[in-house]
Parts: C-alpha cells; sequence; structure tokens
C-alpha cells in the first residue's frame, strides 16, 4: 500500500505518492504535480530534491556515513585497491580473482591515447591550467574513438567507460608534463594504476624512477576517497548532459568542468591557498572571524558541505592518512600545523558549531598531495581522475533505465511581461 501525501491548494486536494528507498529519507514523488495543478515545485541549488534513483552511493550526512554499493568507505579504502572499487562502483559487486584480472587487463589495454591526441597539447600555452587541458582533451576523445558512440549498445558503453577510466591518468599525467615543458608520457601497464599514475607523472627519460610503495598507497587512498559521492554537482552535470543523449566522453568533460568550481572540486587547491594565506597559527583566529563574517566574502575552504552536518569520513580517513605519510616520509609541513590548529579552533567555535560546518574532503587532500609532491594546479585534476569512476558509474546506471528522459528543469519568471515594442531612434 502506497504511502500518500495530501496537498490542497486554493480548496484542490491533491493525493502525491510517498516513495520508500533501501535507506535514507522518503521522496515526495511529484512527477504529476504541475500537470494536476499548474504549479511548479520552487528548489534552486536542489536542497529538498531527490532527481533520480541510484544504488551505487548513499551517504548519511547527520551521522558522517559514506558507503560505495553499501559497503562502509573505511572498509573499502583498508581492504580495496582502487580498480576494486571501481568494479565495485561499476557492476555493483566486488570482483573475484578472474573479474579483477580480466578487469584490469580490459583497463590496461586503453591505457594509451591516439597518438593524434598528443597534438593538441601543443595548441595550450605552458601555463595553462591543467584543468583547462582536461576539459578540452577529454571532451575531445569523443573525436576518436567513433566504436564506444552508441550509448545505447551495452557494449559500447563498457568500452567507453573502461576507456575513460584507463584514460583519465595518462591525459592528466600529460598534462602535468607538458606544463613543466617534460615528454609527454606513456604508461607502463606492468605497474598497478596508481604506480602507472606516479610513474607517468614523475618518471623522465633519463633516469630511473623509484616508486615509492607509500605514495603508492597514498594515491590509492586518495582514488577511492573521491571515487563517487551521489548527486553532487558534477555528477548531476554528467547526468543531465547524458540525458540529452550526448556521448560519454562529452559528459565526462561537462563533468570535469563543474568540478573545478572552488565551491566544489577546486577546494582542495584553495584550501592549500588559504592555509599559506593564514601564514601562521598566531593568525587563525583573525581569519576564522573573518569566515563569520556577513561582510567579508571570505569562507574557511574545505569546510561545510550540503549533505554532512556531522565530519565528512573521508576527511577523517585523509587527515589519518597525512599523518602516515609525513610520518613514513619523515616529512613535516607546517601548513598541517595550521590545519589542525584551524579545525580544532572552528569546531569549537559557536558559529561552525551551529551551522554545523565541519572539515570536508578538501580540508586535508591538499596536504597530502603537497605531501606526495603533487602541484597544487594538480589536485583538481586528480580529483576528476578519480572521479571519472563515479560519473560513469552513474551514467551507466542512467542509460540503463529504459524510462530515462531528458532532464528539463522549469523556473519561476520574474521578468517582463508582454511589452509594446519600442525602438528609441
Ligand atoms: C565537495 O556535494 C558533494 O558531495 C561535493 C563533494 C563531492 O565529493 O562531490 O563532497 C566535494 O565539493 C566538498 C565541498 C568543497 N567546498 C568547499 O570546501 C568550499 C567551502 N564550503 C562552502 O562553500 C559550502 O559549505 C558548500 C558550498 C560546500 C556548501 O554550501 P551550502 O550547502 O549551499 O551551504 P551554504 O553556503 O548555504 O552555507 C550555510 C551557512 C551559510 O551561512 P548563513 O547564510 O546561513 O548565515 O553556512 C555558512 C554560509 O555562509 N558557511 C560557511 C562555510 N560554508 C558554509 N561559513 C564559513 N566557512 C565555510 N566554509
Amino acid at each position: 500500500m502506497t504511502r500518500k501525501a495530501t496537498i490542497t491548494i486554493d480548496g484542490k486536494t491533491i493525493e502525491v505518492p510517498i516513495l520508500k528507498g533501501s535507506c535514507g529519507p522518503d521522496v515526495l514523488d511529484i512527477r504529476n504535480f504541475y500537470q494536476e495543478t499548474g504549479m511548479f515545485c520552487y528548489d534552486p541549488g536542489f536542497t529538498s530534491t531527490a532527481s533520480c534513483t541510484s544504488s551505487i552511493t548513499y551517504i548519511n550526512g547527520d551521522k558522517g556515513v559514506l558507503l560505495y554499493r553499501g559497503y562502509p568507505i573505511e572498509d573499502l579504502v583498508e581492504k580495496c585497491d582502487f580498480l576494486e572499487v571501481a568494479y565495485l562502483l561499476l557492476y555493483g559487486e566486488l570482483p573475484d580473482i578472474a573479474q579483477k584480472e580480466s578487469f584490469e587487463q580490459s583497463i590496461n589495454h586503453h591505457t594509451m591515447v591516439h597518438e593524434q591526441l598528443r597534438s593538441f597539447f601543443q595548441g595550450f600555452r605552458r601555463d595553462a591550467h591543467p584543468m583547462a587541458i582536461m576539459v578540452g582533451v577529454v571532451g575531445a576523445l569523443s573525436a576518436f574513438y567513433h566504436d564506444s558512440l552508441d550509448i545505447y549498445d551495452p557494449q559500447q558503453r563498457e568500452i567507453a567507460s573502461h576507456r575513460l577510466i584507463a584514460k583519465m591518468p595518462t591525459i592528466a599525467a600529460m598534462a602535468y608534463n607538458y606544463a613543466r615543458g617534460c615528454p609527454l608520457p606513456y604508461p607502463k601497464n606492468q605497474l598497478t594504476y596508481s604506480q602507472n599514475f606516479l610513474n607517468m607523472m614523475f618518471a623522465i627519460p633519463s633516469e630511473p624512477y623509484q616508486i615509492n610503495p607509500v605514495i603508492a598507497r597514498a594515491m590509492d587512498i586518495i582514488f577511492i576517497l573521491h571515487a563517487d559521492h551521489e548527486q553532487n554537482a558534477s555528477t548531476s552535470t554528467v547526468r543531465l548532459a547524458g540525458s540529452s543523449q550526448a556521448n560519454p566522453f562529452a559528459c565526462i568533460a561537462s563533468g570535469i568542468a563543474a568540478l573545478w568550481g572552488p565551491a566544489h572540486g577546486g577546494a582542495n587547491e584553495a584550501v592549500l591557498s588559504m592555509l599559506k594565506q593564514i601564514g601562521s597559527v598566531k593568525n587563525i583566529p583573525e581569519y576564522i572571524e573573518r569566515a563569520k563574517s556577513k561582510n567579508d566574502s571570505f569562507r574557511l575552504s574545505g569546510f561545510g558541505h550540503r549533505v554532512y552536518k556531522n565530519y565528512d569520513p573521508r576527511a577523517r580517513i585523509i587527515r589519518k592518512a597525512c599523518h602516515d605519510v609525513l610520518d613514513q616520509l619523515k616529512l613535516s609541513d607546517p601548513l598541517l600545523e595550521i590545519a589542525l590548529e584551524l579545525e580544532s579552533i572552528a569546531l569549537k567555535d559557536p558559529y561552525f558549531i551551529e551551522k554545523k560546518l565541519y572539515p570536508n574532503v578538501d580540508f586535508y587532500s591538499g596536504i597530502m598531495f603537497k605531501a606526495l609532491e603533487i602541484p597544487t594546479s594538480m589536485f583538481t585534476v586528480i580529483f576528476s581522475v578519480a572521479r571519472t569512476v563515479g560519473w560513469i558509474a552513474q551514467w551507466n546506471e542512467m542509460m540503463a533505465d529504459p524510462a530515462q528522459k531528458i532532464g528539463r528543469p522549469r523556473q519561476l519568471y520574474v521578468g517582463e511581461k508582454n511589452r509594446t515594442f519600442f525602438k528609441s531612434t
């Protein structure tokens, strides 16, 4: 028996079905609301809107819980490598040995990019932001892989998905090396996904490059933590682009563009700039006051979240991994001291407590990247490499839904009404 809500508008009452998921908030099914009432529901920023049904990722923001296909993120970070988690997000189950081997072979089969795509890089300035390169080059993949553009062929969808997961690290490392005037790297498929990425990023032809297992493991953790996160801004962008039946390469390029913003995936880069701007623990109180002031646009980057009104579980994991990596590499970073003190002060401050503002995944990731000698401009690029798995899993879920239709929101129009045409001479 479906539960229903009744809504009465100007004396007319309609019944709205209430749908229940496997966990999380129930939803009001308002798909016929406009047809039955002639009114739209108004929700800019989608603070109270469920845009789809999904079985990929579940977040409980009040409890600080994150599940990928039902598995707690803490368990996956501890027990899996990134490609196992990628398989889980794509196919819904953790791979057995044979499935993992076959998946790794398929990904490895696609790690190189078309040789002509390498010439695209010459068109960029050396000081181009690597996210600008990622948006351009990933979108251009659709100009090369015509055999995986039929979005209604499940096999072509799978090939395109594997191509994107496989090529993102290669393109990211090419963007980094292009910026520093080094040769554009080639993948080495005998390495793991994270080792291959680090090797492409930092190895140069004239010197042997020793992959530090601590750094490779840290990279895997970062990739796993950033892989998916429900219907965030960039994932919603990918879904909306996909709903128009755009090809998967174009859809992922749109996700990269949306992720770039400092309110979203660009926050990790902004956190490091903020910590450098604060400069010393003694300056923290001034910046905390600025973050609270309505008359100051300064916000604590890496703090606050639309969904988490508790500690972001990813931030907790990265904070510990940060300590471990710095200890194992025998490094210290004054920015980590500033971040820890900033967190400690903010979490005791009534403003942050009342508004339930906690550190999010980006608060510590920048310090971790710095310990791995990743340049600031590459932080969001690495986020996009990891999130490509989530984006493409969500895109596949949407494309496999026979009821899928183009996303087309409406508006509350507040502009001019019918005006008599008048043109001043
Ligand atoms: C990511 O959605 C996802 O899942 C995203 C992500 C993912 O994995 O995909 O988790 C990745 O994007 C993490 C978030 C990274 N962004 C930042 O760290 C930027 C700093 N954070 C803020 O910009 C903000 O918290 C957002 C954008 C993250 C969330 O914004 P909301 O939900 O729209 O909340 P809001 O801006 O309406 O803030 C509510 C209140 C406001 O005060 P009032 O107007 O109610 O008085 O809290 C204040 C805000 O001013 N506030 C902050 C603050 N964040 C919110 N005040 C100071 N510092 C902050 N960081």
